[in-house]
């Protein structure tokens, strides 16, 4: 393999996982429309952290894998309404969860200033 070679297939991949990232990135900003619209935060929190009196469970960090996301949608297993595929169809599934995957933690406490002056 000569050298050249070598570093158009480095150049090549590298371009190939920037557009896939971006592909991403744009997945998970219709995912979000998608989580608002369809009023998951209502339960789960804008952030994932799960609601107030048990509503529903924290779903970021460590999301589930995607089948068991799926598999939730469809046929929940206990109390979350069911999102059929006439009202949430499979692409848009996809980007719901590329929105959940990569969902911004929380700031800790330590970063909000007015908490940080009031416990001085
Ligand atoms: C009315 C409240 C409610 C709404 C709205 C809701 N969920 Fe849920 N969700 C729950 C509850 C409660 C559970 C726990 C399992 C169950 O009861 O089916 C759950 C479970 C889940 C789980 C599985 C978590 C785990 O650890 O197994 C995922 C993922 C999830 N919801 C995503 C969503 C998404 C995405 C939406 C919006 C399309 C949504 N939920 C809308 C209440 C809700």
């Amino acid at each position: 393999m000569n050298q050249t070679f070598v570093s158009l297939s480095v150049l090549a991949s590298v371009a190939f996982c920037s557009v896939a990232i971006a592909a991403d990135l744009e997945a998970a900003k219709r995912g979000e429309t998608l989580y608002m619209q369809h009023q998951c935060y209502s339960c789960h929190g804008t952030q994932g952290q799960g609601g107030e009196r048990n509503a529903g469970p924290k779903i970021f960090p460590n999301p589930t894998p995607y089948v068991a996301f799926e598999l939730q949608m469809r046929t929940p297993r206990n109390l979350m309404p069911r999102y059929p595929v006439q009202n949430i169809n499979d692409v848009q599934l996809k980007d719901l969860y590329a929105y959940v995957e990569n969902m911004k933690p929380s700031s800790g406490s330590s970063q909000i200033p007015l908490l940080n002056q009031a416990m001085r």
